[in-house]
């Protein structure tokens, strides 16, 4: 089948292109010393994150619940629930650490490390955990600086029913960057908050087997990560219009985009109707900050050529308007135009499929069905 013939909205996985971000990113983090751990979040299926493991310890990051029973199921035995864990899901967590390798679960809060060690003992087993840090995004994490952080740290690592791996971080603050200069500057705090806490750790006595970081944006620019031992980045996988604004990937290494039809034609306004709104799109409102009138998502031909000046100008449910800089020529884009839009977080778009038609050239050679739920 050709992608032509694919009813519209569709996911669209182009495999060259993911296949090529994933065997660089395993390069880099080898390079770098650093294991990688990708986040499977973003595509949510199994062939993305065989993909992505290949060559590696085969460690993954999820940040669902169904997603750990998804890809434990799937063969995956090593897997992180990079999400602080909430004390109604420490039951099935405790279930499912006993089915696999390890599940780390993350905690930010004397009462979670509390509730986690009642349900490892309750249960019978030792739940791996982390404690998640703060490097600057301010969304979880305790503060470095702080003694009660260490406290906690030494709490969890004293718990018998417990086994502290180290420490995590994130930095999701790299995708508020206006610059490369201040993506790098987010990447070196990334490294040196989350390295400088483990030092501080280990000279209080507590041991610190592992320092996890990562995003793609950080990623992209990192050079040096000493003291880092794990890097966990997800969205590099497919890449999308946020991760060529800030810089992290050209338009070409994009593996993800979502092909809609024209089903409406206003040359008198310069727009056309597409056949993709919110619900294909995502109405993520895109990197506003280094471009306020990107839109939502890059407009390209059916073969992914960009079209110069053209935006997502707006999203209802269903419906995407179109909007050309120029006339739009008699005769062209007629009703049934395929375009594909390469929507602005890739991660959210995916999440709105149930299946992605997945291509090698203009062929389609499968189809991917991502976990979906909590
Ligand atoms: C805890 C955590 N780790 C890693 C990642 C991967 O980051 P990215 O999608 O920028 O690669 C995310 C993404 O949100 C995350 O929340």
């Amino acid at each position: 089948m050709r992608s032509e013939q694919l009813p519209t909205p569709a996911a669209l996985v182009d495999l060259d292109v993911l296949e090529r971000n994933a065997s660089r990113m395993a390069q880099r983090a080898a390079r770098l010393g650093a294991r990688l751990r990708p986040h499977v979040k973003t595509h949510k299926t199994l062939e993305a994150a065989r993909i992505q493991t290949r060559g590696s310890f085969g460690g993954i990051t999820v940040s669902t619940l169904a997603e750990a029973e998804f890809f434990a199921a799937g063969g995956f035995a090593d897997i992180t629930y990079a999400v602080p864990i909430a004390p109604a899901r420490l039951a099935a967590a405790a279930d499912l650490a006993r089915r696999v390798e390890r599940l780390n679960l993350l905690v930010d809060h004397p009462d979670a490390a509390d509730a986690a060690a009642a349900c490892a003992r309750h249960r019978g087993v030792r739940l791996s955990v982390f404690l998640k840090v703060d490097c600057g995004y301010h969304r979880a994490g305790v503060d470095p600086d702080r003694e009660e952080s260490v406290a906690l740290a030494a709490r969890l690592a004293a718990s018998p029913h417990l086994d502290f791996r180290g420490i995590l971080t994130h930095a999701g603050h790299a995708y508020r960057c206006r610059t490369a200069e201040e993506v790098r500057a987010v990447a070196a705090a990334e490294r040196d908050v989350t390295a400088k806490f483990a030092v501080r750790l280990r000279a209080a006595g507590v041991p610190v087997a592992e320092v996890s970081i990562g995003s793609t944006p950080t990623l992209a620019v990192a050079d040096d990560l000493a003291g880092v031992t794990e890097v966990r980045p997800g969205n590099y996988a497919f890449f999308d219009a946020t991760q060529v604004a800030l810089g992290s990937c050209a338009l070409g290494d994009v593996a993800f985009s979502v092909l809609v039809r024209v089903i409406g034609r206003y040359p008198e306004r310069r727009e056309l109707l597409v056949d993709g709104g919110a619900l294909a799109l995502s109405s993520d409102p895109g990197p506003v900050q280094v471009d306020p009138r990107c839109g939502f998502g890059i407009p390209c031909t059916a073969a992914g050529e960009p079209l110069a000046g053209w935006r997502v100008a707006s999203l209802s449910q269903e419906h995407g308007i179109v909007r050309s800089p120029r006339p739009i020529a008699a005769g062209t884009f007629p009703i049934g135009t395929l375009l594909r839009i390469v929507p602005n977080h890739s991660c959210l778009a995916a999440a709105l499929f149930d299946r992605y038609a997945v291509l090698r050239g203009g062929e389609v050679v499968g189809a991917w069905c991502p976990v979906r739920g909590w």
